[in-house]
């Protein structure tokens, strides 16, 4: 293990003004995205989707590291040259999902665990040899009635610190997603109490499993209510209810915390990160990985069609912009009125 190099790496991708792209959906993901709007799921389709985010002229003045899925880190950009290469050319580094997705927690129902540990370094070693210099892999807590219980917590705790110690044996340096879902009624104190337990059980096992904090880096959903509770939160009561849950469970040895924005919307996970930067943060930088709050709205301009390419890269950019203004508290609603 390389430590300075990991080291260096996640905090380059924290690099301040900067955040990470989360392209990494899986085929199953691209296949829901592109039905809505009609368009073939198709590699080729898959490809100019992931080409219209990445060559986005001046993209890399807001984004420092893009997550990508096995099929498109094997993939090339317009320009002929390999996806990870051109990311790298602009100055952004390349990373790659290595979860195999989640299934049915057998014996707990309603509840998930991630697979793909096995033969996990050997990919890594590939990845690694075809640029990849950072990973993730996602966990998924869903709360409802008597869930999430002990035992689902710790088994996907357990696989996120099996996962960070692979990756760090590979020189790549894992991002570690212990993703508390946004899906039901639930209140936000109830994501609170949730979310503190299972950051807690997933520091103690990657303790456990010696992992090197340092070079590191969580990716948490931010506490809210459950998208269908009867009481929504402001962005101060999020903020709040968010840093306290990280200040009492994330060591300072971490570099930065990087959230996903959960089906949130753009302009809430916007609004919410801005709002966590201005109350002062914590000792880790505070930064974004989102994919929906970032292609989305560019996606509903592209929706496949080549006349629309550019448009959409333009509405890329603009989100691109907003989010990293968030990442420095110096977003304000009234910047998204702005050009496109
Ligand atoms: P969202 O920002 O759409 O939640 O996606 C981020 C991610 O990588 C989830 O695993």
């Amino acid at each position: 293990m390389n430590k300075s190099e990991l080291e260096r790496t996640a905090r380059s991708l924290v690099v301040k003004g900067k955040g990470i792209l989360a392209a990494d959906e899986s085929l199953r993901s691209t296949e829901r995205r592109f039905a809505r709007y009609h368009v073939e799921h198709i590699p080729e389709n898959r490809r100019l989707y992931r080409d219209m985010m990445f060559t986005t002229p001046g993209l890399e003045e807001y984004i420092s590291g893009v997550i990508l899925f096995d099929e498109s880190i094997r993939q090339t950009a317009h320009d002929g040259s390999p996806f990870p290469e051109y990311l790298v050319k602009k100055g952004i580094i390349p990373g790659i999902k290595v979860d195999g997705g989640f299934v049915d927690l057998p014996g707990f129902p309603g509840e998930k665990i991630t697979e793909g540990l096995d033969g996990l370094s050997a990919r890594l070693a590939e990845y690694r040899g075809l640029g990849a210099r950072f990973a993730k892999w996602r966990a998924v807590i869903a709360i409802g009635e008597n869930i999430p219980s002990q035992f689902c917590m710790r088994a996907n705790a357990h696989a996120l610190a099996r996962y960070a110690a692979c990756c760090q044996a590979a020189d790549i340096v894992p991002i570690v997603e212990p993703d508390v879902l946004i899906i039901g009624d639930h209140s936000i104190e109830r994501c609170e109490e949730v979310s503190t337990e299972m950051l807690s059980t997933t520091f103690r096992e990657l303790k456990k499993a010696n992992v090197y904090l340092e070079g590191t880096l969580l990716k948490p959903n931010m506490v809210l209510p459950g998208k269908d509770a009867p009481r929504q939160a402001s962005n101060a009561e999020v903020a709040e209810a968010t840093l306290r849950t990280l200040k009492r469970t994330v060591p300072a040895a971490v570099p930065g915390v990087v959230f996903l924005s959960g089906g949130q919307g753009s302009v809430p996970a916007a609004a919410n990160l801005n709002a966590m930067v201005r109350m002062g943060g914590g000792p880790w930088e505070l930064s974004f990985s989102y994919l929906r709050a970032l292609a989305d709205p560019a996606f509903d301009v592209w929706r496949g069609n080549s006349e629309s390419f550019d448009a959409a890269q333009k509405v890329f950019y603009h989100r691109a912009r907003l989010t990293a203004a968030a990442r420095k508290g110096e977003y304000q609603p009234s910047m998204e009125a702005m050009e496109s």
